[in-house]
């Protein structure tokens, strides 16, 4: 099977069997290995990637299933000479992670809610990323982040 889709604004042509995850793809085909595999059951986000701006968790979705679409990972989100997007940024300055395994997931997740619902509250960030697990439990900072991320985004 053929596949083609833009993955962090370059056009890729994948070759893979029909049964090929996305996350398989990503880390396997494209060595895109930020985006993690905690679960592989669709619980804990940390394969979590943005697919035509929307996170979705790339363990449950099939490559053949996204054909045409634009992925973004975690490695896609910093500027070219490598300023950090202003979500990373903030996980960095309100110490939003402790281990970081879960971190790219939470941060494609959180860029995913600040594009589509900019004043979210404490709360609704919380709603927002109960799909994401932090084996860390660095809960509270990791919301800090979010707010903070989601004020420089505006
Ligand atoms: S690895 Fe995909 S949700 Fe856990
Ligand atoms: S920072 Fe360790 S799993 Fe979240």
């Amino acid at each position: 099977m053929q596949v083609q889709l833009t993955v962090n604004g370059k056009p890729v042509t994948i070759d893979a069997p029909p049964h090929t995850l996305l996350v398989q793809t990503l880390r396997e085909k494209l060595r895109l290995t930020g985006t993690h595999v905690g679960c592989d059951t669709a619980q804990c986000g940390a394969c979590t990637v943005m697919v035509n701006g929307r996170a979705i968790k790339s363990c449950n979705v099939l490559l053949a299933q996204v054909a045409g679409s634009e992925i973004t990972t975690i490695e896609g989100l910093a500027e070219a000479d490598g300023t950090m997007h202003p979500m990373q940024t903030a996980f960095k300055e309100c110490h939003g992670l402790q281990c970081g395994f879960c971190t790219p997931g939470m941060v494609m997740s959180a860029v995913s809610l600040c594009k589509q619902h900019p004043g979210a509250s404490a709360g609704e960030i919380r709603e927002h990323l109960e799909g994401n697990l932090c084996r860390c439990t660095g809960y509270q900072n990791i919301v800090k982040a979010v707010q903070q991320g989601a004020a420089a985004m505006k």
